[in-house]
């Protein structure tokens, strides 16, 4: 039997993200036969009150779930419940405590949806009660930290009332479909691990591109930017499952172990390498899907002359054997021109053509992963065009998963989620994972403190920052959805 504890129960992850998780693993009969499902925050409510926001919840972000119907809702509400726990009030504690004792818990998993400054906290007051003895686990949301600093601290501090393998980092990145795909593709095919290196690949491009704003975070994004947002995290994960060794099998920490030392393997910029090697910008009032949409500074709970990056675009480089002089680009950011997530594998060009020039400038092979919107690779080939003479022409051979098979799509935090429950921490970051990446990070967020002229504007609805585009350009590369 598993209880799931939910800090942060009323908060907006919970609402948008896990309750909906929770109700689709529910109904898609993944969870135990006496599953409980625990809401805690600090307002007082009764059982019924957060029930209903539950099914708010429901309603608003998981109405389409396959196989929801009334009367299932009505089941899960039935084994949702609520704690009113303020971090800081030793007592609330003892409540839950006497609430998971009588259901005689096997195990608990206790999912930290909170900001980082609770953690430490409730996991003390969780270890005080000997709540986190035998099968309890610990989920942690990101941000962890703000620097390398910072998320030492957080670590050591977690480390003190939890044993590593107690603790669930999540990056909901890996939860991804095409982020375990990746995984296969790489690792149970032959043909790709030949190509995979310095020797032919010109360069890995890793874009994720979204066109909402900030929504309701402006106060809490406008602390964080989209460094520590989506690279320090959702990017770096990538770039070390693009670029790891294959590792001796596929136990979690076999992977993980591969996956720091790309992370550890990151060249460090210097001040002058974060001027020439990374773009930071900032979006104003533009248009989205045609629709308008204001600046950065005009949203709710952001300063008006803030100068917080809402976009990044970074030349990374990894200093070893495989990948010594292949770049890697990283770009994200928020008011984009459309949704999506895609990391494109460049090969390098073809030595001559016997075709001569009358073709046009060639665009080499390429391998597109793509995240988000569709689940797809593609193998970007040339191939002659029917007909008299020959005309080359850029064709894909194309793999979509949504018609490679019809099994039901889990959603990255459900399938986090029931990992978690069944013990399995492959999908999960490990601590010298989380400090590797900060450590990278570090550097860059100095510089840029003490370069105030650095961050440009871009109109909403853009590709981001002329500054961009040139970044590549300079190399004689470019973006995807340049070419
Ligand atoms: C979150 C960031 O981790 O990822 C958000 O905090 C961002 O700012 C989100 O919008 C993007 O996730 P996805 O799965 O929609 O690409």
């Amino acid at each position: 039997m598993t209880t799931f504890v939910l800090f942060g129960g009323t908060g907006d992850l919970a609402k948008r993200k896990i309750i909906p998780a929770l109700y689709s693993a529910f109904v898609n009969g993944r969870l135990d036969a006496d599953f409980r499902f625990i809401g805690a925050a600090r307002e007082r409510l009764e059982d019924q009150e957060y029930r209903q926001r539950v099914a708010d919840s429901i309603a608003q972000y998981a109405a389409k779930v396959s196989g929801g119907s009334p009367e299932k809702l009505a089941a899960f509400l039935d084994l949702t419940h609520y704690a009113k726990i303020d971090a800081r009030i030793p007592e609330d504690f003892n409540t839950l405590k006497a609430s998971l004792r009588t259901s005689e818990t096997h195990a608990t998993l206790f999912y930290l949806a909170t900001g980082p400054d609770i953690f430490i906290p409730v996991v003390e007051q969780l270890s005080l009660h000997g709540l986190v003895e035998g099968n309890a686990r610990v989920v942690v949301e990101k941000p962890l930290g703000r620097d390398a600093q910072s998320a030492r601290e957080i670590n050591q501090a977690l480390r003190r009332y939890l044993q590593e393998n107690q603790i669930y980092r999540i990056d909901h990145y890996l939860g991804k479909e095409m982020v375990q795909n990746l995984l296969a593709l790489r690792f149970a095919n032959s043909f790709l691990e030949p190509l995979w290196n310095r020797k032919w690949i010109q360069d890995v491009q890793i874009s994720i591109s979204e066109q909402v704003g900030v929504e309701s975070r402006g106060d809490f994004y406008d602390h964080t930017g989209a460094l520590r947002d989506m690279v320090q995290n959702h990017l770096l994960q990538l770039v070390s499952i693009v670029a790891m060794e294959p590792p001796v099998n596929a136990n979690p920490d076999a992977i993980r172990d591969e996956k720091v030392k790309v992370l550890r393997a990151l060249h460090k910029f210097t001040a002058d390498e974060v001027s020439k090697k990374t773009v930071r910008g900032q979006y104003r009032a533009g248009a989205v899907d045609g629709k308008p949409v204001i600046g950065y500074q005009a949203e709710p709970g952001v300063p008006q002359a803030s100068r917080t990056e809402t976009f990044v675009a970074i030349r990374a480089e990894i200093d070893n054997w495989r990948w010594a002089g292949v770049p890697f680009y990283l770009r994200t950011g928020k008011r984009m021109a459309s949704r999506s997530a895609e990391i494109t594998i460049n090969f390098k060009p073809i030595p001559y053509s016997i075709f001569g020039q009358s073709q046009g400038p060639m665009r080499s092979n390429r391998l597109v992963i793509s995240l988000q919107p569709e689940e797809s690779v593609q193998l970007f080939m040339k191939a002659k065009e029917p007909g008299e003479g020959i005309r080359l022409s850029d064709v894909a051979l194309n793999l979509d998963f949504a018609e490679v098979s019809n099994s039901r799509r889990v959603e990255s935090y459900e399938r986090l989620l029931l990992d978690a429950m069944h013990g399995d921490l492959t999908l999960f970051v490990r601590d010298d994972e989380l400090s590797a990446a900060w450590e990278w990070v570090d550097p860059i967020m100095l510089a840029w403190q003490n370069d105030s002229e650095g961050l440009k504007s871009y109109i909403a609805g853009s590709w981001g920052p002329a500054a961009a585009s040139y970044l590549l350009a300079q190399h004689g590369a470019a973006w995807g959805e340049e070419y």
